[in-house]
């Protein structure tokens, strides 16, 4: 199994749910490599300390979210060269009316408009190169990556008709999970990091007092029942969320809200999430201090991530025809 993030942003709520725990989940099944994708995040502009910043503060949040460095590797991925070099290979089975089609590479352009660099439309092929390196049979994603995943798999089938044999042909395994969680100010839109009302996310950097003022604020509907139904989308939320965090059904949510208030609801969901949170916030701010066994952790995770991509790699060069004693 095959994920990587990017070091940009906050993760919400949301992420957590729907990505960093079925990765936590998914790690007993599978060997599993998980990357902080930074040499993805620079294709849009980075402040290069904050990138620095971020790539350390990600890889101590998803090892404080559950991630076994005993079980996984978890790396960075600038530290194995066999991504940019791959992605170098690939590039030649690659058609550019593919990559200029993607939808994120799209969309990004509009939305950078003053800055569509050659590494922006390269970034699916990047995608391919990490997923393939590692005979991947299960990309793990959110449905905004499926595209890219599927031109992974074109271009795995591609070069293996070429040069033959070479890479496991992969599957994207989309999160699906009950839960989507909206944002809590307008429940019918998902909850996203890049929300411009800063009380329609909760992050998961977020403070107790901040998580349960966020909770206290959020729209809720008429009515004053706590019951999950379509015409309640505000209250539905709230229950999917408190669930999720929670552990419990939706029907037993609504039984122990009976007769409750939405402001007293309210509140009980924010100290569920925050009580969740709050361990993985120390966790984090410890593996930060401690500098020596986050750098430990990484580099063993490299080490391992080296190994196995070294392999692909030289079949790849091999059946390329490039010149190797
Ligand atoms: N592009 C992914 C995202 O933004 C991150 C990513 C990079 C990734 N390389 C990957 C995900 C390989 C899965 C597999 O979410």
């Amino acid at each position: 199994m095959y994920s990587a993030v990017q070091p940009s942003g906050n993760l919400t709520i949301g992420n957590y749910v729907g990505a960093v725990r079925n990765w936590v989940k998914l790690q007993e099944e599978y060997e599993g490599y998980f990357a902080i994708a930074d040499l993805h995040a620079v294709t849009v502009r980075q402040e290069p300390a904050e990138l620095r910043a971020r790539t350390k503060e990600l890889a101590a949040l998803y090892l404080a979210c559950g991630i076994d460095p005993e079980k996984c590797a978890l790396y960075v991925q600038s530290h194995v060269s066999a991504h940019a070099e791959l992605c170098w290979l690939l590039n030649t089975v690659t058609y550019v009316g593919e990559a200029s089609r993607m939808t994120q590479f799209k969309d990004k352009s509009q939305k950078h408009a003053d800055n569509i660099n050659m590494g922006l439309m390269d970034y699916p092929v990047l995608m391919a190169a990490d997923i393939l390196l590692y005979q991947t049979q299960a990309v793990p994603v959110g449905i905004d990556q499926k595209q890219h995943v599927e031109l992974a798999r074109d271009l795995a089938i591609r070069f293996n008709n070429r040069y033959g044999e070479t890479f496991t042909v992969p599957e994207p395994l989309i999160f699906k999970g009950g839960a989507r969680i909206a944002s809590l100010q307008d429940p019918l839109y998902k909850m996203s990091k890049s929300d411009e009302n800063p009380n329609a996310s909760v992050f998961l950097s977020d403070d107790r007092d901040t998580v349960i003022r966020k909770f206290k604020r959020a729209v809720t509907d008429s009515g004053n029942e706590v019951r999950y139904a379509e015409e309640k989308p505000g209250i539905s939320n709230l229950l999917n969320i408190y669930c999720a965090f929670k552990g419990c059904t939706i029907e037993e949510a609504e039984r122990e809200f009976e007769g409750v208030g939405y402001g007293d609801f309210k509140l009980a969901v924010g100290e569920t999430v925050a009580d969740v949170l709050t361990p993985i916030q120390k966790r984090q701010r410890e593996l930060l201090i401690e500098k020596e066994e986050l750098k430990r952790i990484l580099e063993g995770g490299a080490e391992r991530a080296y190994k196995a991509s070294r392999k692909t790699l030289s079949k790849v060069y091999r059946k390329m025809g490039f010149y190797r004693e």
